[in-house]
């Protein structure tokens, strides 16, 4: 019995390491064709080379691109020069000293591209542009997801010498994203008068760029703790689920002793500015089963920001849980159902009210920054239960990364079986566990 204990162990512990390798790596299966797609259309051909249309739309459901925002960047393959260009910046002119008469925007060979602030000027802007690279994400608010900005290429003998740009790069607002190269696509079609035309550009180029935690070399963020009304134990995040590792000789980077305090200006130099905890990670969230009736159950679940320096504004939660089939009611935060593939558990997204609490502030000497919110479920009487820790979330994302759950053998267990679960309940837990993880 003890040594089957023990393998269950160890197979859990793969589980859950293939399963954070998996979404490390890039493949998130309750968000599979989440990308960023970058569209230049050629809309109009000048003397010496063409107007062009570049957009940026991420079609990541809860994946956002904060401030400081997307910087776009390629290689030129005819010595092209941006003669103009509204609606973004190019960061660097250049080169333009061969030009005499009229000299160009940008001569780069290698443009970094990136959007203007909201106060740009009417003359530099496009009609979506201007958000200082902001891009939300799709699920929560689709017009704000892209930016277009407008650019007229030259330094071409004609349209014959018309060429792809090369290795473009997408920083978001860090590196992370890798984007396929551009190719010739479907041309973009436009509906002009009325819906009774349809107008298409001349040449579509499209790539779509994805996001890698393993290629952002990131370390977790974010770590689930769980509670209960049948259970005073309270499970906190797994010890060091974030970056307690000491590399070499450089101490963890945390502020405080043992406890929440707030940062020294040297520490804030050195970067040290997230409180020193046992989980060591910027964000907790905390899933408390608050309350079991007949019809319905409640739970309440709290984001809590460790960070004393930085807000996260329009954060989002992805959460999870067989129950999610359900209908359900929030108190204090917004939600929507995402569509999950078959097989996989429904999950939810909660992002913040507006003028409420869509910006979770930074910790403070007391206490950390935090949002919170009842979320009242339907019960389907058929699976429902509070054994065998079905009541706890499956998976959590904070912003699109993995949050690290507590291991099944922590979860706060009902009174009626002790503190600690018999050998046999034991095992049928983590079988359970196991099934609700795909095994
Ligand atoms: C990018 O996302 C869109 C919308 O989900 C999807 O239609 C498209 O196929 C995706 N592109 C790639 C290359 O995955
Ligand atoms: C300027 O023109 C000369 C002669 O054609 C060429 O060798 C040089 O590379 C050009 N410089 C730039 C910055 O394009
Ligand atoms: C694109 O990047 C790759 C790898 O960095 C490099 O080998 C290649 O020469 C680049 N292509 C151009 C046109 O700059
Ligand atoms: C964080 O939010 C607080 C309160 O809204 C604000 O005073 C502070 O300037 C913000 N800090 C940063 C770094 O944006
Ligand atoms: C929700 O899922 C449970 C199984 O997890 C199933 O028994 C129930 O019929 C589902 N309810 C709805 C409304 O789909
Ligand atoms: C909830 O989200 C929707 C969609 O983004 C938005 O239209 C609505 O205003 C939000 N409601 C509140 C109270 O923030």
């Amino acid at each position: 019995m003890m040594l089957l204990l023990i393998y269950l162990k160890v197979l859990v512990l793969i589980v859950l390491l293939v399963n954070t390798w998996n979404v490390a790596d890039c493949y998130d299966p309750l968000d599979p064709n989440g990308n960023i797609s970058i569209t230049i259309d050629i809309y109009q051909w000048t003397p010496d080379g063409y107007q062009a249309r570049v957009t940026i739309q991420n079609y990541y459901q809860y994946r956002h691109v904060e401030k400081p925002g997307w910087a776009l960047g390629w290689r030129w393959i005819n010595k092209e020069v941006i003669w103009s260009m509204t609606g973004a910046i190019a960061t660097h002119q250049g080169d333009c000293s061969n030009f005499t008469t009229r000299v160009p925007y940008c001569c780069k060979e290698n443009p970094v591209l990136i959007d203007l602030t909201p106060e740009a000027p009417p003359e530099t802007r496009t009609a979506n542009c201007c958000r200082s690279g902001v891009l939300t994400a799709s699920a929560i608010d689709m017009p704000n997801s892209l930016s277009y900005f407008d650019m007229i290429i030259g330094h071409l003998d004609g349209k014959p010498n018309v060429q792809i740009p090369h290795n473009l790069t997408l920083l978001a607002p860090s590196i992370g994203y890798t984007c396929s190269p551009l190719v010739d696509s479907t041309p973009t079609t436009v509906i002009v008068d009325g819906g009774l035309r349809k107008e298409q550009a001349f040449r579509t180029w499209k790539s779509a760029c994805t996001y890698s935690s393993f290629v952002a070399k990131k370390s977790p963020a974010c770590c689930v703790s769980l509670s209960t009304f049948y259970n005073t134990r309270i499970t906190p995040c797994p010890a060091c689920s974030c970056d307690c590792g000491t590399v070499g000789n450089v101490p963890p980077q945390c502020t405080g002793e043992g406890s929440v305090k707030p940062p020294l200006e040297r520490d804030i130099q050195l970067n040290r500015y997230i409180g020193c905890t046992d989980h060591m990670c910027a964000v907790r969230v905390h899933w408390h089963v608050k309350s079991n009736y007949k019809g319905h159950w409640r739970v309440k679940v709290t984001v809590s920001n460790y960070d004393f320096v930085n807000n996260h504004s329009n954060w989002n939660l992805v959460i999870q849980h067989p129950s999610f089939n359900q209908s359900l009611q929030t108190f204090s935060f917004n939600y929507t159902k995402l569509p999950t593939s078959a097989g996989t558990d429904e999950a939810a997204l909660f992002w913040g009210l507006n003028y409420y609490n869509t910006m979770l502030v930074h910790a403070d000497e007391k206490d950390p920054g935090s949002v919170t919110t009842d979320v009242l479920m339907n019960k389907d009487l058929e699976s429902f239960t509070l054994s065998n820790g079905w009541a706890f979330p499956r998976r959590i994302y904070f912003n699109g990364d993995n949050c690290q759950m507590p291991m099944p053998d922590e979860f706060p267990a009902l009174p009626n079986s002790g503190l600690r679960p018999s050998n046999f309940q034991h095992i049928l837990f983590l079988i359970i566990f196991l099934i609700f993880h795909g095994v």
